[in-house]
């Protein structure tokens, strides 16, 4: 099973996903945890120049591909073999992430999008899908108020940029409703890790 994490920053997730993995072992399942982009050695070397604050050249294009390329060379290597070993995959972020942000927010549209994505990925789509949903002026003020996150480049875009990213999202999970669950990520930690904990095995025993 392949399951995804997907939001706008500030929305907690990494925080619930941990919650939930940990709960997930605990009930004997085998849960392996990555994050996009990156999560293979190659991968996290395309992360730093997407990531890296000082390429204010980069090209919306140019960004797009990366995240695509980076996506492709960690399914070959860590999600596609874990998930036939019968692993249960749980991944921050993946494909929405870039409808999201480069279909959405940088304007480059969803099926241009879709498109090299299903290239890079052969057609893969999550099993499941949990959108961790939240206003990005809540989400950046709570990113603000966390010193140790340290800022990457999409980060410092313009609040327009953010709202488009969640208007987007929401969309995405409006037009795909058997694939996304919604959680509202504005609500407690304790709260928003039992949403996602109840999601996931409710598709697991389906
Ligand atoms: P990261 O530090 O992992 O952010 P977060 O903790 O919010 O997940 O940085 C990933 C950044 O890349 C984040 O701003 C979202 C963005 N992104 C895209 O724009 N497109 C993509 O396809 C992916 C996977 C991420």
């Amino acid at each position: 099973m392949f399951i995804t994490i997907e939001g706008p920053e500030g929305s907690g997730k990494t925080t619930a996903t941990n919650k939930v993995i940990e709960e997930l072992t605990k009930l004997g399942y085998d849960v392996i945890r990555t994050r996009e982009p990156g999560g293979t050695p190659i991968s996290e070397q395309i992360r730093n120049v997407i990531l890296d604050k000082s390429n204010t050249a980069m090209d919306p294009r140019t960004e797009a591909l990366l995240y695509a390329a980076a996506r492709r060379q960690h399914l070959v290597e860590k999600v596609w073999p874990l998930t036939k070993e019968g692993k249960i995959v749980v991944c921050d972020r993946y494909i929405d992430s870039s409808l999201a942000y480069q279909g959405g927010a940088r304007g480059l549209g969803i099926q241009n999008i879709i498109d090299i994505n299903m290239f890079a990925t052969e057609n893969t789509w999550p099993d499941l899908t949990l959108l961790f949903d939240i206003e990005p002026e809540l989400g950046l003020s709570r990113i603000a108020a966390n010193a140790n996150r340290e800022v990457n480049r999409l980060d410092l875009e313009k609040l327009d940029f953010h709202k488009k990213v969640r208007e987007t999202f929401l969309e995405l999970a409006k037009t795909q409703p058997n694939r996304f669950v919604v959680i509202d990520a504005s609500k407690s930690q304790e709260e928003v890790a039992s949403a996602a904990l109840k999601a996931i095995l409710a598709r697991i025993c389906k």
